[in-house]
């Protein structure tokens, strides 16, 4: 792929590259709508990545490509474009953000980037386009960042510049992954810490190909639900994220707040205990426990949350009666996407296609299948 990149950059701006990195895709492991409620989630990185090149101009200008189209975007003040441009945004933020956070840019550059994250698979390739960005930015202006403050670039970037209330687990997760391990994130102190996954586990992801039209407002919507929930939950008292209350505070509270807005909390408040639950199953190495929480975070999001559908529904029933399938469910934000299957490595093509094949049937389109396996997170290469 650096080849390949590599030779579209001189196609494109006519010069060599000088600096490259690459971040990584996400799968949701479990945590679902937790990491912006102060929570604890669990992903994984893997082994489809966006990769960008750069090069620095003499002047101060910063130009962006993607490989392919090859349409440039000239930018001469670091301030969100508007819609039509909108991609530019993601490492356009990166860059704003690491500058606050010491990075002096005094020249400009030209950017490429490439993927190989499947489109609209829900993998974030967001994440790791911003990810890749502030590695390689780091790296062309001799700026030393640790992951985290380039994680939290890349989520202010979302909230601040793109304009989606996320939280830090997609751009956690690109950075911190690692081979054969999962990335544990308690967001409320942002700690980032791995935690082995057997190399026998497989994950599988089922693209639905659905996608609602509104999710980025649905998202927006569960997120102010969520605010509204833990505001009611605070009292007079200081302002807390939802991840401050047990299920009893939910409970004396439920009278004060309507039925939606109790819902939602009563997810995201046990979706953190389930969290806990299995980062302590997978230490036991109890993967049939495992694959128990997994399936009840996906009944949680389903009934609880509201942000299934009857596509990621059929997936995930389909799943979870195959043989060698540990549990299921839905991943990332929701409202259609993909979901995950964790398996045994008795699990395979045969029975990925029975599920394949059963989704056709009822919905008249074949599911994508998305075989990954846990690997390192961003770096400059
Ligand atoms: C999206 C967001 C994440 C997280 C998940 C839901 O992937 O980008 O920050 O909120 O949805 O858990």
């Amino acid at each position: 792929m650096k080849d390949t990149l590599s030779k579209r950059f001189v196609e494109i701006y006519g010069k060599t590259p000088e600096v490259f990195a690459q971040a990584p895709g996400r799968v949701e492991f479990i945590g679902n709508h937790t990491d912006y409620n102060g929570g604890v989630v669990m992903g994984v990185a893997i082994d489809k990545i966006v990769m960008v090149a750069l090069a620095k101009r003499s002047d101060k200008k910063f130009v962006f490509a993607k490989a392919k189209t090859g349409e440039k975007i000239e930018v001469s003040e670091i301030a969100p474009l508007d819609r039509s441009k909108n991609w530019v945004n993601y490492p356009l933020g990166v860059l704003k953000f690491l500058m606050e956070a010491g990075l002096k840019a005094d020249f400009g550059f030209e950017m490429l980037d490439m993927s190989s994250l499947p489109a609209g698979a829900g993998l974030s390739s967001s994440a790791a386009i911003e990810m890749s960005s502030a590695m390689a930015f780091c790296k062309l202006y001799g700026f030393d960042a640790d992951l985290k403050t380039m994680a939290r670039a890349g989520r202010k970037s979302e909230n601040l510049f793109v304009g989606m209330p996320c939280g830090i687990l997609d751009q956690g997760v690109s950075a911190f992954g690692k081979k054969d391990a999962l990335v544990f994130i308690d967001c409320m102190t942002e700690d980032f810490s791995n935690f082995p996954l057997s190399p026998d586990c497989k994950i599988w992801l089922f693209n639905s190909s659905k996608k609602h039209a509104l999710v980025d407002g649905l998202y927006a919507e569960r997120h102010e639900e969520c605010m509204k929930a833990s505001k009611i939950l605070s009292g007079n008292g200081e302002a807390k994220l939802l991840r401050n209350f047990s299920l009893e505070d939910l409970e004396s509270a439920k009278s004060s707040m309507d039925d939606v807005v109790y819902r939602r909390a009563k997810h995201v408040i046990s979706e953190n205990d389930r969290v806990l639950k299995t980062r302590d199953l997978l230490l036991k190495g109890d993967m049939e426990g495992v694959g128990k929480m997994l399936k009840a975070s996906h009944d949680s999001s389903r009934y609880l949350f509201e942000n299934s559908c009857e596509e990621l529904d059929f997936l995930v029933e389909a799943a979870c009666s195959q043989n060698g399938v540990y549990g299921a469910r839905l991943s990332g934000g929701g409202f259609g996407g993909a979901i995950m299957a964790l398996t045994d490595s008795s699990f395979g093509e045969k029975e990925a296609s029975a599920i394949c094949e059963a989704y056709e049937k009822k919905f008249g389109v074949k599911p994508a299948v998305i075989t990954c396996s846990a690997s390192d997170g961003a770096k400059a290469i």
